[in-house]
């Protein structure tokens, strides 16, 4: 690509990434909005006959159709234009929603989730002239960081969407640099707050501490019996559908260039690694359970001094799943196991609010030969089949109807997405842009199913 066109994609790709599409937060709903017609007027320069926004009630789902092209097979490309809240502003080096340059990288909120490899698999369409051989179908929604419940139930009530040879989803990334992946599978989630009343009000904690009951020390004391310090879930049931994977898939993750030291090192950052010692990190990571704990709030986090004793403390929590394991199950593990273990004078509270099923895909259908190719001829090497630690709520519904799902993308592992200073390697973006191009080609000579 000339560097001419490199300038005009940079610089749409920072209009997109400068609208504060945060879907959990209300406020910014005129902002996810803004971020659809984006990918709306993008679709129209494709030349879609149709560009649609569905379930426009919230943050809209755009769906697109390709220039139709006789006999040619159909891929649907799904991907997420909401971002995840930019907090901690200030450990940002550039403000979150000032796309800047630093590098060869590009910086921002959504840079690489997703929205930059939404703008990847756009513009390797663009870039072929005339348009790859290839009936086009877009779903592109705004909702896939606050659980998917809009899509989910669009695509319960229209399945016919989902009607495709395949469905290509770029949301993830490379193992290592130079190392593209391909995921097998992804955990789930179960996502909920925790709350905890102790009292009808507060109260002074010099007339009452010693005898009232702390909604914050109540809280704490539950929140580590969900835990043990080995790193075990401490949720009666969890772990009963939990299957192992197979010696051969253990064998495979072996040769991945992934080091637990360096993992702990440049990635985490940290002392040391926790979690169940009997496993190695890459199965903790994609393969085992967890509860992680987000935020606590209630009592008094105000600046200066308060002596108050809490009524009442919320935590908000979520466990990731791992194949077999089902969200409704969860849900139902997580709550009896608050009730059993809150104490009687202790009113405790489970409210879920959102949620995904862990997501398995085979990859041995014909199109990700393809797409192997495509990273072979342009990166050097073809895909490695993963698992993702991650999740991506649609992905089940997605495959429902029996199109392979390709779960891929152009992001590094040091890419910080959900955190402070997220980023995408130009580079990246140009390969990505070439990958996606050259697939979209050979998919073409393939014949519709
Ligand atoms: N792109 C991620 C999912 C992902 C990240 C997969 C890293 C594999 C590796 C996606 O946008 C995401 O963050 N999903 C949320 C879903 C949740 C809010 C329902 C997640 O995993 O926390
Ligand atoms: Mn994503
Ligand atoms: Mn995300």
């Amino acid at each position: 690509m000339d560097p001419i066109n490199r300038d005009r994609l940079l610089r749409e790709l920072t209009d997109f990434l400068r609208i504060p599409s945060v879907s959990t937060n209300a406020s910014h709903n005129a902002d996810c909005r803004a971020a659809a017609e984006w990918v709306a007027g993008e679709l129209r320069r494709l030349g879609c006959r149709e560009v649609e926004f569905l379930a426009s009630g919230t943050h809209p789902v755009v769906w697109g159709v390709g220039p139709e092209v006789p006999g040619a097979p159909t891929l649907l490309i799904y991907g997420h234009y909401d971002v995840q809240p930019p907090e901690p502003l200030d450990e940002w080096t550039t403000p979150a929603f000032e796309p800047t340059v630093r590098d060869g990288k590009l910086f921002a909120r959504g840079a690489a989730d997703d929205k930059g490899q939404v703008f990847c698999l756009l513009k390797a369409i663009e870039a072929q002239s005339g348009g790859p051989p290839v009936n086009f179908r877009f779903l592109i929604e705004g909702e896939e960081e606050y659980g998917s419940r809009v899509l989910f139930e669009l695509l319960r009530r229209e399945p016919e969407r989902t009607r495709a040879d395949a469905v290509l989803i770029a949301d993830m990334a490379y193992i290592a640099p130079r190392w593209p992946a391909v995921y097998t599978t992804l955990r789930g989630l179960c996502y909920a707050e925790i709350t905890v009343r102790t009292a009808k009000s507060d109260l002074h904690s010099g007339e009452f501490g010693g005898a009232a009951p702390n909604a914050h020390e109540e809280l704490a004391r539950l929140l580590g019996r969900l835990k043990t310090p080995d790193g075990k879930v401490h949720v009666p049931g969890l772990y009963a559908s939990v299957k192992r994977p197979s010696k051969v898939e253990l064998a495979t993750w072996k040769r991945l260039p992934f080091r637990e030291g360096e993992f702990l090192k440049h990635r985490v950052q940290a002392k040391a690694l926790t979690g169940l010692k009997s496993y190695s990190v890459l199965e903790r990571l994609w393969a085992l359970p967890t509860f992680e704990i987000h935020g606590i709030t209630g009592g008094f986090t105000g600046d200066g001094a308060k002596t108050v004793i809490p009524a009442e403390a919320t935590a908000k929590v979520s466990l990731r799943l791992v194949p077999d394991q089902k969200l409704k199950a969860v849900e139902h593990q997580l709550a009896a196991a608050v009730r059993r273990f809150a104490p009687k004078h202790v009113q405790a509270s489970v409210k879920f609010l959102h949620g995904a099923d862990p997501a398995t895909v085979k990859v041995t259908h014909p199109a990700f030969k393809l797409l192997d190719q495509a990273f072979r001829e342009v990166v050097g090497r073809g895909m490695a089949p993963a698992r993702a630690g991650g999740s991506i709520p649609a992905v089940p519904a997605l495959g429902k109807g029996g199109a392979p799902v390709i779960l891929t993308g152009i992001g590094l592992p040091d890419d910080r997405l959900h955190a402070p200073n997220e980023k995408l390697d130009l580079k990246q973006l140009w390969d990505g842009i070439r990958v996606f191009g050259r697939f979209y080609e050979l998919l073409g000579g393939m014949r519709a199913g």
